[in-house]
């Protein structure tokens, strides 16, 4: 048996058996124990697009998973039946002039879980590369493996606005990305973070982790180094570059659904730049540590948890309840009343 949730047309979730897979060389079969929603899970599950990926035929959503190893093909040395594992949910080419240069998230064949025509993760058992799979310690739980990929949104959203040791830090936007990429600055030796959000309880929970928090109404006065956009909110970027000092460096990570402007010509004087994040590459293993070693906390971030059979409801929450932050699902537990793993 190998129950996924597939969606079979827009807020459809239907539970179907697929094949067992099969481990081909260089792959490995992984039992799925945890999966995050993310909020692309739910924009393909309500709208059946983003951007240029579009929806067609039945798809199974989820790409924020963890599971434990249960089979490995020939030629697979790097891990073993039995590990723990968190899963990289893109598998480049490795052959083309992205992945060459060493930015294989930008391989235009990139095979990523959940993002169309590629099935995801919401199913008890997946086949994948075995180098996208990377063990984790026994004290670390797959609900905290599985948080390692938006975790890692926050990591080379760092990496690419260069955050130095000492840089102040302005987060804007108190999601689940922005609250993570706030701790990974953190961890990453900035000297102060600071979050803004416009949602009360957000903060709230921000200022619980000890981060310090900004609600939009107050007049911004602290300058910043670097600028993490974590909202996605229009205006956002362009107000939050404003508060860079000069030489100061934003990384985009949030995705308007519209076009932004930018006043260059007021942002120029302080030649403040811009990187655009897609994702992240190379992020697994300082992510892990991390959170392993508890410098990133993410247990509190888990404010939901679902049975496979309960998927629909899982994808809808975020908009249901406002308190939500992230919501888990585990594909072993078909139709229970999910709990989380202590193992
Ligand atoms: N670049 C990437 O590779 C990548 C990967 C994952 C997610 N994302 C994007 O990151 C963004 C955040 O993801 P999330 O899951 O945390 O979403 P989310 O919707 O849970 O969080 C966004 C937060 O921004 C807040 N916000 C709204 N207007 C604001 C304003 N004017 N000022 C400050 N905060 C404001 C909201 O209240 C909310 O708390 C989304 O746009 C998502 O698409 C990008
Ligand atoms: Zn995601
Ligand atoms: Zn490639």
């Amino acid at each position: 048996m190998n129950t996924a949730a597939v969606m079979t047309a827009l807020g459809c979730i239907e539970l179907q058996q697929r094949p067992m897979p099969q481990a081909a060389t260089g792959a490995a079969i992984v039992k799925v124990h945890a999966v995050g929603v993310c909020g692309s899970d739910t924009t393909y599950y309500r709208h059946g697009r983003i951007g240029d990926w579009v929806v067609e035929g039945d798809i199974i959503l989820g790409h924020e998973a963890a599971g434990e190893v249960v089979e490995v093909g020939d030629g697979v040395t790097e891990i073993e039946v039995g590990d723990r594992v968190a899963i990289e949910p893109g598998t480049p080419c490795r052959q083309c002039t992205q992945c060459q240069a060493g930015r294989y998230h930008l391989c235009p064949d990139l095979v990523f879980l959940a993002t169309p025509p590629y099935d995801g993760a919401l199913v008890q058992y997946i086949a994948l590369d075995a180098r996208t799979l990377f063990p984790i310690p026994d004290i670390m739980t797959y609900e905290q493996a599985a948080m390692v990929e938006p975790l890692s949104v926050g990591l080379w959203g760092c990496q690419r606005a260069a955050l130095r040791p000492g840089d102040d830090v302005l987060v804007t936007g108190a999601g689940p990305v922005g609250i993570l990429a706030a701790q990974a600055a953190r961890a990453l030796g900035a000297r102060t973070v600071t979050i803004s959000d416009v949602a009360p309880f957000r903060l709230e929970f921000a200022r619980a982790l000890g981060i310090t928090v900004e609600g939009v109404s107050s007049p911004p006065q602290e300058r910043f180094d670097v600028l993490l956009e974590c909202s996605g909110a229009p205006g956002v970027l362009a107000t939050g570059m404003d508060r860079l000092r000069e030489a100061g460096r934003a990384a985009m990570i949030g995705l308007p659904k519209e076009s932004v402007e930018l006043p260059v010509s007021f942002l120029n004087k302080n030649e403040v730049s811009l990187a655009l994040v897609n994702r992240y590459q190379n992020t697994w293993p300082l992510g892990i540590s991390l959170i392993a070693s508890g410098r990133v906390s993410v247990d509190d971030l888990q404010t939901h948890s679902f049975s496979l059979e309960d998927t629909a409801t899982a994808l809808e929450i975020g908009a249901c309840d406002r308190r939500s932050l992230k919501a888990i699902i585990y594909p072993q537990d078909v139709r229970g009343t999910a709990v989380r793993t202590d193992y």
